[in-house]
């Protein structure tokens, strides 16, 4: 997810670009470019830093009155200057900034270097810049015509062009982008955040829209340049919630942007219905090479690794390890050549996870690590990367961040149990079927928000609150009880539901709530003696399982119920009524929830 702005008006536009750059920066920050056009010629302007580094001498001294900026969050090509946005055109007379994913944009390299066009960069985007410039034969409207007609995937796009020097051109297909009207100018954003602070009045461009703005005028026509109907909407949103995308807080606007991060993280990922992934570091001869898996990873990336366990062992038959990355890196690992570590981590520069895939490479270890984070320490530092595609994570507490390292763990076990022939092709097909459903199950699964909003307003007081699960449900239960502490403040302790009676359930007494995840049927009965075992000692019971069960409803006072999904992927639906738990306990206590106390967002020290 990358910030867009663009401004045309009788005002210099660096002054809208970087302010409306640093409100963007929470969709995007590893790097940033204004362009602004000066004298018929673009000056651009770009850094790997924060937006403030773009304040500079000479770009104070920018007078134009036209400019497009950019905040990126990579997903192709590294963090660096080359891959910043804006991208010209061959003869520079063309920049482009972009947000979202051309699909087809190797094949469209590739067209346009066999007609010698050079490349500067990495990025999908500068494509689209050589496009405009081949199609352009001083018609603009056919230009931009012609080379959105070539583009597949979704993009938002902020055009100008050095003829041109008081049009602005938006373009709009799946990502956000929105313009904003006023006497003094017309500016574009990715979202309202960056327009607030100049105007209140919008339109809200379509899907395949494009739109020729200029500082009086603005004309909206669709991909085939028929002329479309558009309206102004007045906004009514400050700064500050527009950044919320209009949630309280950053930790429900993630909580809530899962199905599309899920989405991000897996769509182009399989293909005929089956796992691809794009140049993958480890191929067949090497995989089969690996006799142990060793998981290491911290707080909720650890909690992602041990449902990693259970799904690994269950699908390719190797035995797997997972380990707090700080306990692994003082244990003395028995691991070698014939280890596969796979270390996850949302931020890629959690200190102890860093150093603990140097101890795995000193013996010998490959390491694959499953980040969100292109560019980063841990991503540099391992031998391959698996990208999570959740977009910028804000809150401390992490939400999507750790649903998409559930459906990388998915992907990769089904890539590597096709290739070690440890599921028929029937089980692989049923697992790609399920992984394609996920987002869409885990949209079902937030419609739980209601009931459990109101049972967390019930137990915000609760002095401590146990989580029991077994086999995968205890995977969930840890991830669902630290998500309790860290932005509640309540104690809360995870436990194997099994081995609750040989010693916890000492603590369980009169009207103690317990959290009973059932989501594994196989072991549901189980779960429903362990149910009885801590009510006969006066608990208060909150079971989540797949489907409404007459026996279950006798014993938990609580019941929600979760989408049935493949039986290895049930972490990413049963997570999420417990996401929504602590977040309304929380918001029910009024406590800092997207900046708890004593926590970071990554802690980069150990
Ligand atoms: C903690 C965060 O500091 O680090 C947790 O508060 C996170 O949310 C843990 O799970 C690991 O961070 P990362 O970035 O390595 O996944």
């Amino acid at each position: 997810m990358c910030g867009i702005v663009g401004f045309v008006g009788n005002d210099r536009a660096i002054d809208f670009l970087i302010g409306g750059l640093e409100k963007l920066e929470y969709r995007g920050y590893d790097s940033a470019g204004i362009a602004v056009l000066n004298n018929n010629k673009f000056t651009v302007n770009k850094t790997t830093k924060r937006v403030a580094d773009l304040k500079t001498k000479e770009t104070e001294k920018l007078i134009g009155n036209l400019g497009i900026g950019h905040t990126r969050w990579a997903t192709h090509g590294k963090p660096d200057l080359l891959n910043a946005h804006p991208h010209l055109s061959e003869t520079q007379k063309f920049a482009v900034v972009h947000n979202g994913i051309i699909e087809n944009y190797q094949s469209l390299k590739q067209e346009l270097v066999a007609e010698g066009y050079t490349f500067k960069s990495e990025t999908d985007t500068e494509v689209i810049a050589h496009l405009l410039e081949k199609y352009y034969k001083n018609d603009i409207k056919e230009a931009v015509k012609k080379t959105v007609d070539r583009l597949k995937g979704s993009y938002a796009l902020g055009i100008l062009c050095s003829d041109l020097p008081d049009c602005l051109i938006a373009v709009k297909n799946f990502s956000p982008l929105i313009i904003g009207v006023s006497e003094n100018a017309n500016v574009i954003a990715s979202d309202i955040t960056a327009i607030v602070p100049t105007t209140k009045k919008v339109i809200y461009l379509e899907d395949e829209q494009i739109a020729f703005i200029i500082s009086h005028e603005i004309i909206i026509t669709d991909k085939m340049g028929k002329p479309c109907k558009s309206e102004v909407s007045q906004i009514d949103w400050n700064v500050e919630s527009a950044q919320k995308g209009g949630y309280d807080h950053f930790m429900l606007k993630e909580i809530m942007e899962q199905p599309n991060a899920i989405e991000q993280t897996i769509k182009n990922r399989i293909k005929q219905n089956e796992v691809y992934f794009e140049d993958f570091c480890i191929d067949e001869e090497k995989l089969k090479s690996f006799e142990k898996i060793q998981i290491i990873g911290c707080g909720s990336a650890y909690h992602a690794g041990v449902v990693g366990k259970y799904v690994f062992e269950e699908m390719l038959r190797i035995p797997t390890q997972v380990d707090i990355a700080s306990e692994f890196r003082y244990s003395n690992p028995v691991i070698n050549e014939k280890t596969l570590t796979i270390a996850i981590s949302q931020s890629g520069e959690t200190a102890d996870t860093l150093a603990a895939i140097k101890e795995a490479q000193k013996r010998g270890s490959f390491v694959l690590s499953i980040v969100n984070v292109v560019g980063s320490s841990i991503a540099k530092a391992s031998n391959g990367v698996l990208y999570t595609w959740a977009g910028p994570e804000i809150s401390v507490a992490t939400t999507k961040g750790y649903s998409t390292q559930l459906a990388v763990i998915y992907l990769f076990a089904v890539w590597a149990a096709k290739r070690l022939k440890t599921a028929t092709k029937e089980e692989l097909n049923a697992a790609v079927e399920e992984l394609i459903k996920l987002p869409k199950l885990v949209k079902e699964a937030l419609k739980c928000e209601k009931t459990i909003k109101e049972t967390a307003s019930k137990y915000k007081d609760a002095a401590s609150v146990f989580y029991i699960g077994r086999n995968l449900d205890y995977a969930v239960s840890l991830e669902a009880s630290l998500k309790l502490k860290e932005i509640s403040y309540i104690h809360s302790e995870a436990y194997a539901a099994g081995e609750l009676k040989h010693g916890t359930i000492s603590l369980v007494q009169d009207n103690q709530l317990v959290v009973a995840l059932c989501g594994v049927e196989r072991l549901f009965e189980k779960m429903l003696s362990n149910i009885k075992e801590v009510k006969a000692r006066g608990a208060v019971v909150f079971s989540c399982s797949e489907k409404a069960n007459k026996q279950i409803e006798r014993e938990a006072m609580i019941n929600v119920y979760i989408p049935k999904t493949h039986n290895l992927f049930t972490a990413s639906v049963e997570i999420i009524p417990f996401q929504l738990f602590a977040y309304y306990v929380a918001a029910a206590k009024g406590c800092d929830i997207d900046k708890p106390r004593n926590l970071a967002k990554s802690v980069t020290v150990e």
